[in-house]
């Protein structure tokens, strides 16, 4: 037996899901037949909630809330789903963490999405043919109804492909591991980006220290109005750690190039002009990071 995890001090129906049928069948009201499609229905494997209580195993014993119905009254089953349920979010996640608490979701306790209250049925649809997370813009739109700013941030001139389901959030973040800071998929930053962007990892001859250390220093992960998600343009880019004082990075200097007051320094790809290499240089006399 798996369930039930949580005594509720309440009978279960006698049929399972046949007696729900009844009321929820295909055409009625509150349908919940779609489940029937998924995995959690499959006959063949034994730790399904279908192989043992079936409806009950998550929504508790409901022969009350069926009684109660057939007689007009009130009644609901003693566990309900969503964000807005009557169940606390912690009963609920501990109905579906009875069957799911191995794997990815060891260290959910801890996590923000845990300690925040955030159900398991606030992101998952288990009543639905293909739950929403599996589908990257589905998934992207259940993460904006919490996260707001970050639809503006998809939306901005550059950004990564997520706005034309090429990727999705949980390329970068696994929602439910708290163990990394910010969620996120790897235990560093680094270590997230190079999860597709290995040729940034090196190692160089070379290596710029702030790009070993953190890519997002000069990186905004989820969109920016600069190119290359970049959190400012060069030349400010560059001067929040170096010193101008090395070259004239002003706007109106004495340097006169073309009969006119361009500025290599600024102009163009400003100080990538020549410090091209700016992850890092493998080149002998790239030390400068400009080969
Ligand atoms: C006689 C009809 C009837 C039967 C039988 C019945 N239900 Fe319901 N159920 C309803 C109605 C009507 C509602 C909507 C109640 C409401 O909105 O207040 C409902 C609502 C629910 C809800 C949603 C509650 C919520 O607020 O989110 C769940 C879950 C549920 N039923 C599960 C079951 C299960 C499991 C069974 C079988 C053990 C079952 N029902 C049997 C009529 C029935
Ligand atoms: C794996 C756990 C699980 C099982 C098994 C399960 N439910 Fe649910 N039920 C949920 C969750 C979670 C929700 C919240 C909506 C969602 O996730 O799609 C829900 C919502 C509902 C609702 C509210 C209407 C709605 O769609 O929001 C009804 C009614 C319901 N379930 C009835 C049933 C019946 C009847 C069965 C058996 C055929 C059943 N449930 C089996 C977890 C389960
Ligand atoms: C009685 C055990 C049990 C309970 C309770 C349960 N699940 Fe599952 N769940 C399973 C099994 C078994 C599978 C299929 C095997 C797998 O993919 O791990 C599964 C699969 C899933 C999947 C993957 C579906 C897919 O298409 O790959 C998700 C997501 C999921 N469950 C979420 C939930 C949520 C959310 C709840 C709580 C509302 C819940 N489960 C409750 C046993 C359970
Ligand atoms: C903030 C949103 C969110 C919350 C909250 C959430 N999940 Fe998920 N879950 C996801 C996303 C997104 C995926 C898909 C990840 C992927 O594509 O690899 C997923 C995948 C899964 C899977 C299938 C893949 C796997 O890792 O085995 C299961 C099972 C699952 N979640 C269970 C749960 C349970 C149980 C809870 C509650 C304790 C929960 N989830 C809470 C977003 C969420
Ligand atoms: C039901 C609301 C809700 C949904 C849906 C939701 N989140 Fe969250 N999330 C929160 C709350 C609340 C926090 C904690 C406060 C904060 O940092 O904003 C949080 C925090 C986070 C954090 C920061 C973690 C940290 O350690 O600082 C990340 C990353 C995150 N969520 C990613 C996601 C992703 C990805 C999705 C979609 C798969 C998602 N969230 C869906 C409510 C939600
Ligand atoms: C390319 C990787 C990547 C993708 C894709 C991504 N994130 Fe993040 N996210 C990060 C990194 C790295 C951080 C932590 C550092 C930072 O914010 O600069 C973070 C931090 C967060 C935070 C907490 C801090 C903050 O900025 O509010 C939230 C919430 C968040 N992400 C939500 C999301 C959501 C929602 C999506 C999908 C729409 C998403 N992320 C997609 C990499 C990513
Ligand atoms: C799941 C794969 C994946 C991960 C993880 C990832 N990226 Fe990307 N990144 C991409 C893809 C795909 C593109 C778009 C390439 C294109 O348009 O040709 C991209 C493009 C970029 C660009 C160039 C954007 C532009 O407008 O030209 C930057 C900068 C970038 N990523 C930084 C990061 C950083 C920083 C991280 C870690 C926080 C990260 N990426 C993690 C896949 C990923
Ligand atoms: C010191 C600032 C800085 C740091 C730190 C940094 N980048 Fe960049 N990155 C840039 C600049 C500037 C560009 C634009 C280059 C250009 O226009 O040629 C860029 C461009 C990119 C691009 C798109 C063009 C290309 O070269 O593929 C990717 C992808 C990228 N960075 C990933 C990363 C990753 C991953 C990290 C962390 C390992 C990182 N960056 C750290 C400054 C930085
Ligand atoms: C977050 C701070 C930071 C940012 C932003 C940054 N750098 Fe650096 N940079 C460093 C540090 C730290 C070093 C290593 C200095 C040392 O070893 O003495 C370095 C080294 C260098 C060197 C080699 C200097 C030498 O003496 O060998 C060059 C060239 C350089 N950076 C150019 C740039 C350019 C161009 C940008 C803008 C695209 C930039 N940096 C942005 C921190 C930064
Ligand atoms: C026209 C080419 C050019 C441009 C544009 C340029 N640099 Fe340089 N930079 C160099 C050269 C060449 C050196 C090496 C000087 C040496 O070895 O004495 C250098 C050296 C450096 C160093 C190492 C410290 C030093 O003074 O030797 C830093 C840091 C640096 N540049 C930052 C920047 C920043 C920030 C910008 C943008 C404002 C920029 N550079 C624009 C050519 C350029």
């Amino acid at each position: 037996m798996l369930a039930p995890m949580i005594s509720w001090g309440q009978e279960y129906s006698r049929s399972g899901a046949d007696s729900c049928m009844l009321c929820h069948g295909e055409g009625s009201q509150q349908p919940a037949t779609a489940i029937f499609h998924t995995k959690h229905a499959s006959q063949s494997d034994s730790k399904t909630p279908f192989s043992d209580l079936q409806c009950e195993t998550c929504h508790g014993p409901s022969k009350e809330h069926a009684r109660a119905q057939r007689r007009g009254r009130d009644g609901k089953p003693p566990v309900t789903f969503g964000f807005n349920a009557q169940t606390p979010a912690a009963e609920q996640n501990q109905v579906c963490l009875s069957c799911h608490a191995s794997r990815g979701r060891l260290a959910w306790f801890g996590s923000a999405h845990e300690r925040e209250d955030v159900s398991c049925a606030s992101c998952h649809q288990v009543h639905a043919k293909r739950d929403r997370v599996f589908d990257s813009l589905a998934q992207m739109q259940t993460c904006f109804t919490c996260h707001p700013k970050k639809r503006s941030d998809m939306y901005k001139f550059s950004s990564h492909p997520l706005r034309f389901g090429s990727m999705a959030c949980s390329d970068c973040h696994n929602p439910h591991d708290g163990n990394n800071d910010f969620l996120l998929q790897r235990s560093t930053v680094n270590l997230t980006c190079y999860i597709c962007h290995a040729e940034k990892r090196g190692p160089f001859l070379w290596e710029h220290a702030p790009a070993a250390e953190d890519c997002t220093l000069c990186h905004q992960p989820h969109g920016s109005n600069h190119p290359s998600l970049l959190v400012k343009r060069p030349p400010l880019l560059c001067q929040q750690c170096h010193a101008p004082a090395g070259h004239p990075s002003v706007a109106y200097t004495s340097e006169e190039i073309d009969n006119n007051f361009n500025n290599r320094f600024l102009l163009g790809r400003s100080c990538l002009n020549c410090h091209s290499q700016v992850h890092g240089s493998n080149h002998p006399s790239g030390a400068k990071l400009n080969r």
